[in-house]
């Protein structure tokens, strides 16, 4: 209480004082005495209002990065955890999943229940039913060899699709993967979540979680039913089993850590003291600064994202989540290329192919996972793109591509040898190095104004780049260049 009025004192301090400048020059002024501003200023305010290089985007970007509560909503909690699982994650949240963010509140075991209980108290809304065949519902040594075929089909399916998505690009599994850093470890999620939950997630995360860092897939319902197959199937979501030495460790330590079990809930739920009891640790432990929860009081609610009528590229960027990966101007993230200039640097046909169907490019990193787009959807992407991730003046384009002969081809060809550049990048069928991405079909890809902007400093388009700045003439980065158009599709194979 106290150090958030000393906070918010503060604000108020700073804000009058800066509300109070812009006041101060006009008495000045209108005192007679000439207003003058620095010059510096303006230039730097300019600077700041308008990058130079960059265009102003038609909306705002929002960044998934920076969400105010990090914890998702806790109102509909019940519907997606099992108490059991909840009662080990209040507990001790980093001993349930490795990557947990959340702190370790020290609740003892009674207000734990008591939360638990509280929380299922204030559920709003039931989880859709989904109709499973009664089969699927067995252990997999309870089905006939007839039925675990079927099974079998629709898992396989599965795990075609889970691959596709490329869902560990942020899910570590038992401590492997995860590089974009967001993203819970899913190695025992099926000690969590039930199936029901599952489809209802996979098919609109946002309804779950409108601020989620998660992207949402255009997945149809078989690719639904297979996903949640898999992941409650498949060993790597189950806890490992511990060998028979740490086994009987584990079992003495597991005595005295307290789990809230279905049937002792059960007859909890409907106790209005514990319900009361668990309103009061919630309130007391503060966890509505990082969670929604439905009727406690905040001193500082957050206003919820209107987000209704969100259309085109706004609407995509927000259901994909572009920006968990990606960085745009000064928002997102920073583990797949940066899109600020991906207007003035690919060639949207082939863009449009890779939005629907992404392949390859930077064999060493990660790939872009397929969201299924739609072909109305890849085309908003595009227009978008084309139109506003730009470099604003535009980059000069010292080569028409009608103008390119075989002698220069050749000469681009030698240099592209004597310079090493194959020690990083494949350019054929041949092969070459897997550092940088592959160059086969670059011509497809990158605009040949985007070639000489990279060339002339590779630094400039990535100041992380390892690419070194060769300190090429324009005439051998004209020759290269050529030789780098020349790289397209009719050719593979050639
Ligand atoms: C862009 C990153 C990203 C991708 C790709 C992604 N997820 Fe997620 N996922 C998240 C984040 C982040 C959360 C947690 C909610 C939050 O913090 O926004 C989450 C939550 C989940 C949860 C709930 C886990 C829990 O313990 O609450 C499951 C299950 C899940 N994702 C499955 C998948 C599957 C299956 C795929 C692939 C089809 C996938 N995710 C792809 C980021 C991602
Ligand atoms: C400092 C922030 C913080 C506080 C305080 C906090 N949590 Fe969390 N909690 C998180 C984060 C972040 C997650 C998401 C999982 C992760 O990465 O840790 C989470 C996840 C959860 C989950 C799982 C949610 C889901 O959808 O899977 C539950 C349940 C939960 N918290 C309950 C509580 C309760 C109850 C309290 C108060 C007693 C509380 N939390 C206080 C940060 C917090
Ligand atoms: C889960 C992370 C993730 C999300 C979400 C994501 N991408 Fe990507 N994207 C990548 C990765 C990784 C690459 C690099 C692929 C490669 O090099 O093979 C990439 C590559 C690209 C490229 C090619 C960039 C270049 O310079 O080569 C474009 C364009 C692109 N993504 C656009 C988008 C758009 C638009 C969205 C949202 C609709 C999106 N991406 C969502 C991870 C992601
Ligand atoms: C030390 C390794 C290395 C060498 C040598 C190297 N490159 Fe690269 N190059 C890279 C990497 C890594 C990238 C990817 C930068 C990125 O992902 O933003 C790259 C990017 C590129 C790109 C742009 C591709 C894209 O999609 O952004 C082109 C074109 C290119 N290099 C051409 C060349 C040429 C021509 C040479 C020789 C003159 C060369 N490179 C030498 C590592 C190298």
């Amino acid at each position: 209480m106290r150090l958030r009025s000393m906070v918010s004192l503060q604000k108020v301090l700073i804000f009058t004082t800066l509300a109070c400048l812009p006041l101060a020059a006009f008495y000045r002024s209108s005192s007679g005495e000439e207003r003058k501003i620095d010059s510096l200023f303006l230039e730097l305010d300019k600077k700041y209002r308008i990058p130079e290089a960059w265009t102003v985007l038609p909306f705002e970007l929002e960044d998934p990065w920076k969400r105010v509560k990090n914890g998702p909503p806790l109102t509909n909690i019940i519907n997606k955890a099992k108490v059991e699982w909840l009662s080990r994650w209040i507990a001790n949240p980093k001993k349930v999943v490795p990557n947990a963010k959340m702190p370790n509140l020290g609740l003892d075991f009674e207000e734990i229940k008591a939360v638990i209980v509280f929380l299922s108290s204030i559920s709003d809304k039931q989880l859709p039913q989904v109709t499973w065949d009664s089969f699927l519902l067995k252990k997999e040594d309870e089905l006939s060899s007839d039925e675990y075929d079927k099974m079998d089909k629709i898992y396989n399916n599965g795990k075609g699709a889970w691959g596709r998505a490329r869902c560990t690009i942020c899910h570590p599994i038992k401590g492997v993967g995860g590089n974009v850093g967001v993203g819970p470890d899913l190695g025992e999620i099926t000690t969590k979540i039930n199936r029901n939950w599952l489809y209802d997630w996979l098919g609109n995360t946002k309804s779950h979680f409108p601020n989620t860092m998660m992207a949402q897939y255009r997945f149809n319902d078989a690719d639904l039913r297979g996903l949640v197959e898999f992941v409650m199937r498949d060993t790597q979501f189950i806890p490992e089993e511990k060998d028979e030495e740490e086994g009987v460790k584990g079992k003495s330590a597991e005595q005295e850590v307290n789990v809230l079990t279905e049937k002792e809930f059960d007859n909890l739920r409907k106790d209005t003291a514990a319900i009361e009891k668990g309103r009061d640790v919630v309130e007391r432990a503060r966890c509505f600064v990082c969670h929604d929860v439905k009727g406690i009081s905040e001193l500082m609610p957050v206003v919820e994202k209107k987000r209704d009528g969100l259309a085109g590229f706004e609407k995509l960027v927000y259901e994909i989540r572009c920006l968990t990966c990606h960085r745009i101007q000064e928002k997102g993230g920073s583990y797949a290329p940066n899109l600020t200039i991906a207007g003035s640097k690919i060639k949207m046909t082939w863009e449009k192919q890779f939005l629907q169907a992404p392949d390859i490019i930077r064999p060493l990193s990660q790939q872009m996972p397929k969201f299924n787009l739609t072909d109305d959807e890849a085309k908003v992407a595009v227009d978008y793109i084309e139109k506003n991730l730009i470099v604003k003046e535009g980059l000069p384009k010292p080569l028409e591509e009608g103008s390119i002969t075989a002698e220069m081809i050749a000469g681009g060809e030698k240099l592209f040898f004597e310079k090493g550049c194959n020690t990083c990048h494949a350019e054929g069928p041949k092969g070459g190095g897997v550092v940088g991405p592959n160059l086969q079909t670059v011509g497809d890809r990158l605009q040949t104004g985007y070639l000489f902007y990279h060339l002339k400093n590779p630094q400039r388009a990535n100041p992380q780049g390892v690419e070194p700045n060769f300190g090429l003439s324009d005439d051998e980065l004209k020759v290269l260049v050529a030789f780098l158009v020349d790289h397209v599709t009719r050719k593979e194979g050639k």
